[in-house]
């Protein structure tokens, strides 16, 4: 929304939301998350044509356009649990707009809902409209955290999903006047809702498919001695195949892939396709099974037991450039990992969400619960969180470098291993410090999918 009002400064742009922390927060100098460049974008154009505002009814019944980014979090009960999106926030907000509405309006899904939600909101909308004209339309978002900036100002398309009917292909154009203001026109694709909002969960089931792909391969990697960066490398300059995201890691985390892949696999369940269900159902299982080969790696090469010992853990956003921790993978590989000693270190992500995050059950970071304070009892692990790479390693027996931050590249591993306990461990579940180097410094390195360490060949690890 913030680079919309920046590039629209004919357009007015109010984001608004129930939660009047949250919006305070917006209007602050401290912005809520963390993202590089959105301080910048929101800067120059809050107070002009960009607002936050906790007034929901007066902003619906203001608008022409409303952009609908609701919660949809996969439920943890009932039907689909564990699968499917729960669609109660957006039904409230349909219902909200349904009775405030006094005119027509165009609503845009920004939210990531499965496939038919907007047939199931029209029907709500439908039966309160009062003689008021809804259209919906499906606008998926494709960027992602970290380099959202680029992501939006040079996006590779933007997809608009509408009703074919002229009223549909009439909402369809009026939101295509809004992106052209900077995004070339060939590069703004129109489909029916169907194809849009399949299109997302596609091209998230897709990019998620090729990690679990160049994964299974690190596997093979280690058994064969082969280096999956070269293997990855080889694949990627077929120009059918391309070489972006072919990096092997420890595994994919972030708050998309495996939701909309488990609304993937849901959708084919319910519409009587199991094998594909199967098929797609597979990347999520291979990427569990990366995380948990981490693990036994670890323990196996510590003479399978951690008990007793320190671990020093660097990084713990699921992916650089963001203070973000849903279904970051650290969260797996701690859970397997933490004896009685643990220090964690992230430069963007606080001691309170680090504790919050290793005491939830599975999916809870989808529920608004997450938001509220942690109750004392509800801490489960024994971590220290730390504000420095250097105090999390001291006397730790091993290193686990589980975010890629440029930071971890650079750090003076002489310094490090010299106050570590000897025999002195670095596993590097990105692959980003340089093995050689670390090894003739005295440290026993695992880099995913490389020929392994003679010690860590004798203490072979089983998922
Ligand atoms: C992802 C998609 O990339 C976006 O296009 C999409 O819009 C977004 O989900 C969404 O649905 O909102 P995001 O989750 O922010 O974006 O992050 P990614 O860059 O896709 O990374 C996801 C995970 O895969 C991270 O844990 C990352 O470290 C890991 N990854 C990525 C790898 O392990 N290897 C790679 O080669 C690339």
């Amino acid at each position: 929304m913030a680079v919309i009002a920046l590039k629209c400064p004919s357009i007015e742009v109010v984001v608004v939301d129930i939660s009047t922390t949250r919006i305070s927060a917006w209007n602050n100098d401290q912005l809520p998350i963390y993202e590089p460049g959105l301080d910048d974008v929101v800067k120059q154009c809050r107070g002009r044509n960009l607002f936050f505002s906790s007034v929901v009814e007066k902003h619906i019944f203001e608008a022409d356009i409303i952009f609908v980014s609701v919660n949809t979090p996969t439920k943890t009960r009932g039907l689909g649990a564990d699968k499917v999106a729960d669609l109660t926030y957006w039904e409230s907000a349909a219902r909200t707009i349904a009775d405030v509405a006094k005119s027509d309006k165009i609503m845009v899904k920004k939210s990531i809902v499965p496939v038919k939600c907007a047939e199931a909101i029209e029907k709500i909308l439908k039966h309160n409209s009062k003689g008021i004209n809804f259209e919906i339309l499906s606008n998926p978002e494709f960027l992602a955290e970290g380099t959202t900036s680029n992501d939006l100002f040079n996006p590779d398309r933007v997809l608009l999903g509408g009703r074919e009917t002229p009223e549909g292909q009439k909402a369809v154009q009026v939101l295509k006047d809004v992106y052209v203001h900077w995004v070339p026109v060939d590069r703004i694709i129109t489909t029916n809702l169907w194809s849009a909002e399949l299109s997302k969960l596609a091209a998230n089931a897709f990019l998620a498919q090729r990690i679990s792909s160049v994964n299974s391969m690190s596997a093979l990697c280690e058994a064969t001695s082969a280096d999956v960066t070269e293997v990855a490398y080889a694949v990627g300059r077929d120009s059918r195949i391309g070489p972006r995201f072919l990096n092997a890691s420890v595994g994919f985390g972030g708050s998309c892939f495996q939701k909309d892949i488990l609304n993937l696999v849901y959708i084919c369940e319910c519409n009587g396709l199991p094998e594909v269900a199967h098929y797609w159902k597979q990347v999520i299982k291979a990427n569990d099974y990366q995380k948990s080969m981490f693990v036994n790696r670890f323990v196996s090469s510590m003479f399978n037991t951690v008990l007793g010992k320190k671990i020093a853990v660097l990084g713990f956003a699921f992916k650089k450039d963001t203070g973000d921790t849903r279904e970051t993978p650290t969260i797996d590989v701690c859970e397997g990992l933490l004896g009685d000693k643990a220090a964690i270190y992230d430069h963007q992500v606080t001691e309170d969400q680090i504790q919050r995050d290793l005491a939830m059950n599975k999916f809870d970071w989808d529920h608004p619960i997450h938001l509220q304070p942690m109750s004392p009892t509800a801490v489960k692990k024994q971590v220290t969180v730390t504000w420095d790479a250097y105090e999390a390693t001291k006397g730790a027996h091993g290193v686990c470098i589980l975010t890629e931050w440029d930071e971890f590249k650079v750090l003076d591993y002489k310094r490090i291993y010299d106050n570590m306990e000897k025999p002195t461990f670095v596993f590097d579940g990105r692959n980003i410090v340089d093995a050689e180097k670390l090894r003739k410094i005295g440290f026993i390195v695992y880099s995913i999918g490389k020929p392994l360490d003679a010690w860590l060949k004798d203490m072979p690890a089983v998922a």
